[in-house]
């Protein structure tokens, strides 16, 4: 019998007592290779709890600091370091110092795509998931900072009806390039199709404008975080479902339910970030223990109570084994 990657990729994660965690972007390989595979806020609370002594984290680099943020005295891997977020680049800790000084008393809700310095200089964290409940834990006479993503903050917004929140203006290149044009049109194409719209989307805000104004059926339109799609996936009805977030979630819907014809609203919808770790770079991390993700410490310690907050808060997301 030959000794394939994936066989390799195991027996050397056995050796190194690595767990390996994949988000729902990744490759196929790469997430079929996994522990455990899931969504931002999945993967936290599996880092915060593995008994392992290293963590493979195949994502982005935010969420490979997160891990490190939750689990500080682990070994925290990244097959390429370079994997960046165009989202967690829109604010940095100076920015959000300046932001803070010109709303004192204002309670910071970071979504989880951030750097560690911005989670230091944050009260609460959130993701997809669970940034509804985030918002709706702060009193109400207290005003919100939400950053950076204006898509989800507007999202959010309009289901909390929060007036006394603040949005920065930042976006995610590869979900804002998923526009209204390209929804109405898959969608007036497809009249029989369900649709799942990550809240990130630049056309969250048409989707929910289209189903009001009854172009969209809104019973047929929701709005999810990658792990509610997973549910959604194996609940659904439909014959087909359109879906407006990255590509490499195909996958994991295709596998929660195989049925169902699930397609992309906009097929170049690719995160190159994701795409940057490769199976080969997997088993690379293995062989040679890289690239380490480090934090300083004291910027981790602050950073840790608003990770843990966001953990704490909203129900348990789904990962898969
Ligand atoms: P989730 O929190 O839904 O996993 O999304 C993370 C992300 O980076 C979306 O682009
Ligand atoms: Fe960041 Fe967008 Fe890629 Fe998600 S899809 S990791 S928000 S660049």
């Amino acid at each position: 019998m030959t000794f394939s990657w994936a066989d390799e990729v195991r027996d050397l994660a056995k050796q190194r007592n690595a767990v390996i965690l994949a988000h729902n972007y990744q490759v196929p390989e790469v997430q079929a290779v996994a522990d455990h595979v899931g969504d931002s806020l999945g993967l936290s609370r599996v880092a915060a709890a593995v008994d392992a002594e290293v963590i493979v984290f195949c994502g982005v680099h935010f969420m490979a600091e997160t891990a490190k943020i939750l689990s500080y005295d682990k070994t925290v891997l990244i097959p390429d370091e370079k994997a960046g977020c165009s989202l967690a680049e829109t604010i940095n800790a100076e920015q959000l110092r300046a932001w803070k000084a010109e709303h004192p008393g204002a309670a910071v809700v970071s979504y989880v795509n951030t750097t560690a310095a911005v989670k230091a200089e944050t009260d609460i964290c959130c993701t997809s998931s669970n940034a509804v409940e985030v918002v709706a834990s702060i009193p109400e006479d207290q005003d919100i900072l939400f950053c950076p993503d204006q898509f989800l903050g507007a999202h959010v917004q309009r289901l909390t009806g929060r007036k006394n929140m603040h949005i920065w203006m930042g976006e995610c290149h590869v979900h804002a390039g998923i526009n209204g044009a390209d929804l109405k049109e898959r969608v007036m194409a497809e009249p029989e199709a369900e649709l799942f719209i990550h809240p990130e989307c630049g056309c969250a805000t048409s989707a929910l404008y289209l189903a009001s104004s009854g172009v969209v059926p809104a019973e047929r339109t929701k709005i999810l975080s990658t792990s509610g799609m997973v549910t959604a996936a194996e609940q659904t009805k439909a014959k087909k479902v359109l879906v407006a977030t990255e590509t490499g979630m195909i996958h994991q819907l295709q596998k929660a339910n195989p049925l169902v014809i699930f397609e992309p609203v906009n097929r170049a919808a690719v995160c190159k970030y994701m795409k940057m770790i490769t199976p080969e770079k997997l088993l690379n991390s293995l062989r040679t223990m890289t690239d380490e993700v480090t934090v300083p410490r004291d910027i981790a310690d602050k950073a840790r109570l608003s990770v843990e907050r966001m953990i704490e808060i909203g129900t348990p997301s789904r990962t898969a084994e």
